[in-house]
Formats: C-alpha cells, structure tokens, sequence
C-alpha cells in the first residue's frame, strides 16, 4: 500500500508515518519544513524515518501546486493522510493569511491531486477548535459547528465542507478527524505542554491562561495515530441511513465522514501543569491570566461515532502520557 503522508515532518504525521513504516507500508512524507516553529526539530523527527528502505520525502509546499501535482504523479498513492497545515490558534490571529495559504489553497491541491489520481481513501485533519462557541459537552458531530472564534476553526471547518463537495461531485471517499489536543514524545514547541517544560526547567515563569481553570481533551499521540489508522483503513462508502430530511452533519450520502478523535477524559489545565511538575521534581513559577482571544474554556470530545465504527479506544491518562513526553524531552535535549 502506497499512501502519501503530508505533515510528514510534523508531530503527528512523523509518529503516523513510523507506524505505517513498521507495519510495511510506503511511504511518501511530502512536507515544506516551514519555520512556524524551530526546523531542526522537523528534520530531526524525518531523520528518525530516513532509515526506513520504503519511506522517501519530499520538501515542498501545499500551495505549490506543480510541486504537488508531480509528487503525486510519481508515488501514484492509494491513500492520502492529509496533516500538513498552518496550526495553532493564537498565530492565526496575527498571521491570518498564512493560514488561508496553506488550509484554503493548499487543501484544494489536495483535494484536486486526490481526485485526479484516483485516491482510494483521504483522510485529513480537522481540529476540535471548528466547535467554537459551543458550550454543549462533550462535543458531538451530530452538534452544528456553525461559530467558529478563530480564523484557524474557520479554515478547518471549510475543509470539511470542501471536502464533502469533493465526496459528493466525485465520489471521493473523505474522513474528517477533529483531533483534540494532542501531547506526547515529538511534540509542538508552540504547545503548552512543551513551553511549559522548557520554561519550568530553565526556571522561568510560565503563563496559565483563564486561571488555569480550563479543561482539554488532552490525548496521546500513540492513542491519536492508532485512530488515524484504523480510519485510514476503512474507506467510508455512502451512508445508507442519511435522511436528506434530517441530515445527520457526520454522515452523507455521499462516502463522507467526520469524527472526533479525542481522549474522552478531559482534565483540568491545573491539573496537567501539576503532574508535569510532578514528572519534572519541580514546582512552576505560574502567572495567571484571562483566557486567549480565539480559544474555546472547554473541549470533551465524544468519541462514539469513531469507537463504533473502528474500535478506536483510546487508553493513556495524562499521567503515563506526560512522563513519556518528560522523558523524551530531558533525552532529546540533555537537560
Ligand atoms: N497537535 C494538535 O493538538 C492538533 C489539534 C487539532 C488539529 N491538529 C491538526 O493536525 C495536523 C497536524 O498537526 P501537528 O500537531 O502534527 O502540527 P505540526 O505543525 O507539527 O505539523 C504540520 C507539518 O506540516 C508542515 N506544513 C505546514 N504548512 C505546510 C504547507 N503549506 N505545505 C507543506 N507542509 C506544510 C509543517 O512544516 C509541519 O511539519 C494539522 O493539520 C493541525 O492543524 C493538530
């Protein structure tokens, strides 16, 4: 099986694309290393697939669609895991275009290279943010996602709806996933978890947004890329249950789905931060403050629809999840 990874260099598409190494299949790792966050972590995450005799990469930019177009044309895969994207909440209120560059223009390439190459099955991320003003938990996808507090939501939830089209016009079999901050070893140098590592081992303050009194859906990288697997590898077909009349906002009748992809467990941010100090034998200097613009109070993710569907079950508290992530850090970085 050939399948065509983008975000290969990022932190979950390089844990997915190792996955996908162990178990024997192809890979095509297409990323453009942008320096959103520090480069050489993304090239040291790609050295740890380079070994691998059926992983090969290419650098390039979503956007950038010859570039696309023949990466495609060359590999020929079967199935696409579409991850690369401009992330983070905060960024995409200062940098709003870079955003519509990769998550708007860069998806249609996508989208349009699936299409044109006969892809069996896409899967592409979506975020948990698309419930934004929701307060209604656990989040369902039979919950309408219609007010979106960040550009980056705007831009997620688009890709649902432009991929629906593509399912629809073109029987393109697409999956959604709305993963649900994700924490683990390889991590994002822009999330909490890592800057709050960083600053409390160099014995700096750290900055707790809303008091520290929000809760995530914090989930495991190794829990989050087993669930992207197993939808990888089943191709949705047309729901035969999809009532135009009462249209359920997961389903179509068209081969569409969406899921989210969480923990089930959301904990409390305070909480978190105390079983890092825990895991790192340090207490946090902690400056507390008023929840972000663009961030959501609370996530909790129904995890149903996807544990029915493929058995997704996810299994790590934060408690095993952060040690792994602490003992990664202290090796990667010596400290
Ligand atoms: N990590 C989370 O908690 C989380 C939560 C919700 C959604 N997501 C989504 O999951 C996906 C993967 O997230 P991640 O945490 O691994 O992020 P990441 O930033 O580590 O990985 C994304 C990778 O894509 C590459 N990239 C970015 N823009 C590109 C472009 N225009 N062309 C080619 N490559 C490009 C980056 O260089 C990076 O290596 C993203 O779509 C993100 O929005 C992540």
């Amino acid at each position: 099986m050939r399948i065509l990874v983008t975000g290969a260099a990022g932190f979950i598409g390089s844990t997915l694309s190792h996955r996908l190494l162990e178990r024997g299949n192809d890979v095509l790792g297409y990323d453009n290393l942008n320096d959103y966050y520090d480069p050489t972590l993304k090239e040291a995450r790609l050295a740890r697939l380079a070994p691998h005799a059926n992983f090969r990469f290419v650098r390039g930019a979503l956007e950038d669609r010859p570039a696309l177009e023949r990466a495609f044309a060359e590999f020929r895969p079967q199935r696409v895991v579409n991850l690369a994207a401009q992330a983070g909440v905060r960024y995409s209120l200062t940098n709003p275009y870079a955003y519509v560059e990769a998550n708007l223009v860069g998806f249609i390439n996508v989208l349009e290279a699936c299409r044109h190459g006969g892809v069996e099955h896409l899967v592409y991320a979506s975020s948990s943010s698309v419930y934004g003003a929701n307060r209604k938990l656990p989040f369902s996808v039979q919950d309408a996602v219609d007010h979106p507090v960040s550009l980056y939501a705007a831009t997620k939830k688009a890709n649902e709806l432009m991929a629906h089209t593509y399912s629809h016009l073109y029987q393109l079999p697409t999956t959604g996933l709305r993963f649900f901050t994700v924490y683990g070893p390889w991590g994002r140098p822009d999330m909490a978890l890592f800057l709050f590592t960083r600053k409390i081992l160099a014995g700096e303050p750290i900055e707790v947004f809303n008091h520290g009194k929000h809760t995530r859906d914090f989930t495991y990288i190794d829990d989050i890329v087993e669930g992207v697997i197993r939808t990888l590898d089943r191709v949705p077909a047309g729901d035969p249950a999809f009532d135009p009349m009462h249209p359920n906002p997961g389903s179509s009748a068209a081969p569409y789905r969406v899921y989210n992809i969480g923990n089930n467990r959301p904990v409390e941010l305070a909480h978190y931060i105390e079983v890092l100090e825990q895991k790192l034998g340090r207490r946090a200097e902690k400056i507390l403050l008023p929840l972000q613009p663009g961030d959501v109070p609370d996530t909790f993710a129904d995890v149903a629809e996807l544990s029915r569907d493929t058995g997704y079950a996810p299994s790590t508290p934060v408690e095993v999840g952060i040690g792994r992530f602490v003992d990664w850090y202290r090796a990667y970085y010596a400290v």
